[in-house]
């Protein structure tokens, strides 16, 4: 057959499905959504999905703009960060030098440069996997940074990314902000500063709602024209109306998703100290997930551990630099210390080191 697409795809994680399962692999939050989430769906009125949901979520990004003290003309609503990552990745980088991420970052960026033909160079983060922003070469077409960024964890402060975005100020910078409610401090107060800032976020990991499928991008007035045009071609309504109520609904209950992830982090600061008295090394982490790996023990010998035993991490062979390591999302602190006891059986049953 002429003329079919050849396009390697993202891969995502695995979503077994076993009743007595820990599933510590793809992210997720390890508690249920805000009960007022529950309540909306139970409320939400059936008849109204005759129509089709509002062309721009008026009022799920009049609750965020509210929440996040920013003007809801700049928030624009997808089906996902993954969407809004794509429309952002289509309305911004038409330039024919290449845009910059890491090497290892969120492995859909480079996807998305094959997928709409983007230039791209993936720049190496050092040994200890910092982005050394002073590699960057002069003349680039974009940046893409994710803050904290994933698999690794690790978190740029806010004035490192602010000298990134004054000396590349033509182009636009996005930052993914996936994780940023575990811990790292917002690019969000920049927004006013820096006209070439883009930021974008979900409700997959921090309000526990990877199911409904729903992220916003928040930029200034010019780059949201841009992105709602984008939109606008091919799916207008991205959000559905069910999604924008049970998004309003969490988006008003801060306080619980404060209580859930300040314990996520709590766990993970825990669960760091409990790894590497076992001899791991475990990279910072202001996300839900740690990147760790053992100096004795192979990963894949205790990712085969884990996954008889019903648990569930994520591993990635293939990319060489960290085919030794696991990303261990982070449970309930039940959870994780099962893991820990699991890896304490490892240990001890091969204490000669199996790599
Ligand atoms: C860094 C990063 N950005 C974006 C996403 C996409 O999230 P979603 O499409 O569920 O909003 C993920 C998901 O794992 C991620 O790790």
């Amino acid at each position: 057959m002429r003329g079919l697409r050849k396009i390697e795809p993202y891969i995502p994680g695995d979503q077994p499905k076993f009743s007595k399962m820990i599933k510590i692999n793809t992210n997720e939050n390890a508690y249920p959504p805000s009960p007022k989430v529950k309540e909306a769906l139970l409320n939400f009125d059936a008849s109204q999905l005759r129509l089709y949901s509002s062309l721009d979520n008026y009022n799920l990004t009049s609750a965020l703009g509210k929440r996040l003290k920013v003007d809801s003309d700049w928030i624009t609503t997808a089906n996902g960060s993954d969407d809004i990552l794509a429309l952002a990745f289509q309305s911004f980088f038409n330039s024919s030098d290449p845009i910059i991420f890491p090497d290892l970052t969120y492995g859909f960026y480079s996807v998305w440069c094959e997928l709409f033909n983007i230039p791209y160079l993936e720049l190496p983060l050092n040994d200890q996997f910092e982005f050394d922003f002073d590699k960057i070469p002069e003349k680039i077409g974009g940046i893409v940074l994710a803050n904290p960024n994933a698999p690794t964890g690790l978190y740029k402060p806010v004035d490192q990314i602010e000298q990134i975005l004054k000396k590349y100020h033509d182009v636009v910078v996005i930052v993914d902000e996936a994780y940023i409610e575990f811990g790292g401090q917002s690019m969000l107060p920049l927004l006013s500063k820096y006209d070439n800032l883009y930021i974008t976020r979900t409700f997959s990991k921090d309000a526990a709602l990877a199911g409904l499928r729903v992220g916003y991008g928040i930029g200034n007035p010019k780059l949201t024209g841009v992105i709602q045009a984008i939109k606008n071609s091919y799916n207008p309504y991205a959000v559905d109306s069910i999604s924008e109520a049970l998004a309003i609904a969490a988006t008003e209950d801060y306080e619980y998703y404060q209580k859930i992830n300040g314990e996520i982090a709590k766990t993970r600061d825990w669960f760091i100290i409990e790894l590497n008295k076992l001899g791991f090394n475990t990279l910072p982490s202001l996300t839900n997930f740690v990147l760790t790996t053992h100096p004795q023990q192979s990963a894949e010998a205790i990712f085969n551990h884990l996954k008889k035993h019903q648990v569930f991490v994520r591993f990635f062979p293939n990319k060489e630099r960290i085919s030794n390591y696991l990303r261990i999302s982070i449970g309930t602190k039940k959870e994780m210390t099962t893991v820990i006891d699991l890896l304490k059986a490892f240990m001890a049953e091969n204490n000669g080191g199996t790599k």
